[in-house]
């Protein structure tokens, strides 16, 4: 089955997917400048939790690669700069800075050990590389967990992208869909389109319809008509950041249609790895909500659409957890109570099967 391949590290430098312009155009771009990683990374090029994740991990690897440094002392100077540049980027989704941390205790492991900078130099790669393959087989994972949960039959429904798009893998929520789907059963997708950024209408749409996987795009404001009337079995997000108590940040959007899956009686679903919890928040009125530029809202793929007033673009928002049926990662199912679930999850072991490429 089709899966999209949003970001690549090759040869060449790290080839991005411009996801501004999908569906209508497939363009890729290389970098070989880690601060043009970090303008991808904010202008959107590349999005979602986990695949941000990755960017940044790519970002430090080509950071350490192509800096002029003769030493380890002025490589480490030119590090912390190349770091600090790309947390810069967004402030929601926690699997930047997790992908952040990892490379920087990558790259103080090794100067530890070595003053050879092209050993140091070509060990970030593949730290980088191996990020990647990483979150491929977590989305696996979370997609075998998740897909348990799914209905034999009937609709279910998801918000913003958390596909293959947003992942590198074959997405989070989009993943569980896709093995459900891969293992038989009959299920129809809803589809909401996602404003201000369409994320639903040009990426989600695209992703399914391209897997073959049967869908039905909706406005947003379908969402409460759809959950009374349409018989749907199951709702299933990714997140952008899940606080030790279980609430989560996801994309703008998420919290409405929470709060109608428990009025309606539907489960509601998180699909994320470990990387996305943040056990250092207690809950989510401490997670950093990105306020996007205003103009998102009032122009349609750089067409105006409102007069030229004030407008709100907070990028996500917090569901309780109390509104959270289940949350599926890479080590198994977190369910109430969050505080003990997720803290077990986080301390249990890693992925035993993803090869080490050191
Ligand atoms: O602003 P975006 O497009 O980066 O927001 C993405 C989302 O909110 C996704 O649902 C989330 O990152 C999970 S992606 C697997």
């Amino acid at each position: 089955m089709y899966v999209a391949q949003p970001i690549e590290w090759t040869d060449r430098g790290v080839v991005m997917l411009d996801q501004r312009r999908l569906p209508a155009e497939e363009v890729s771009y290389t970098y070989t400048n880690y601060r043009e990683v970090a303008k991808a990374i904010r202008d959107m090029v590349i999005r979602g939790a986990p695949a941000i994740g990755v960017a940044a991990a790519m970002g430090a690897a080509l950071g350490v690669l192509h800096s002029s440094a003769n030493s380890v002392e002025a490589l480490s100077t030119e590090f912390r700069e190349v770091c600090d540049t790309l947390a810069e980027t967004r402030p929601t989704a926690v699997d930047l800075f997790w992908a952040i941390e990892r490379m920087k205790r990558r790259f103080a492991e090794l100067t530890a050990r070595t003053s050879d900078l092209a050993k140091i130099r070509q060990a970030m790669v593949e730290e980088a590389q191996q990020v990647h393959l990483e979150k491929k087989a977590t989305d696996e994972a979370i997609g075998r967990y998740g897909a348990e949960f799914m209905p034999a039959n009937g609709q279910v429904m998801t918000q913003c992208n958390a596909g293959a798009l947003a992942t590198g893998g074959i997405g989070t929520a989009l993943g569980v869909i896709r093995v459900a789907f891969e293992q038989g059963k009959k299920i129809h997708i809803l589809v909401p389109e996602t404003r201000p950024y369409l994320q639903g209408a040009r990426l989600t749409a695209w992703e399914l319809y391209k897997g073959g996987i049967p869908l039905t795009l909706i406005t947003d404001n379908m969402v409460g008509h759809f959950l009374k009337t349409g018989k749907v079995g199951a709702i299933v997000t990714g997140a952008d950041r899940i606080a030790a108590n279980g609430d989560t940040a996801n994309k703008i959007g998420t919290y409405q249609i929470a709060v109608l899956a428990k009025e309606n009686k539907v489960p509601f679903y998180i699909a994320a790895p470990v990387s996305t919890f943040d056990l250092s928040l207690p809950d989510g009125d401490h997670i950093p909500i990105e306020e996007r530029s205003a103009s998102e809202v009032t122009h349609l793929q750089g067409v105006r659409i409102a007069p030229d007033v004030h407008a709100a673009h907070p990028a996500f928002d917090v569901t309780p957890s109390r509104y959270i049926a289940a949350i599926f990662s890479e080590r198994g199912v977190a369910r109430a109570p969050y505080t003990e679930s997720l803290r077990a999850l986080a301390s249990s072991a890693q992925l035993a099967a993803v090869p080490a490429t050191r």
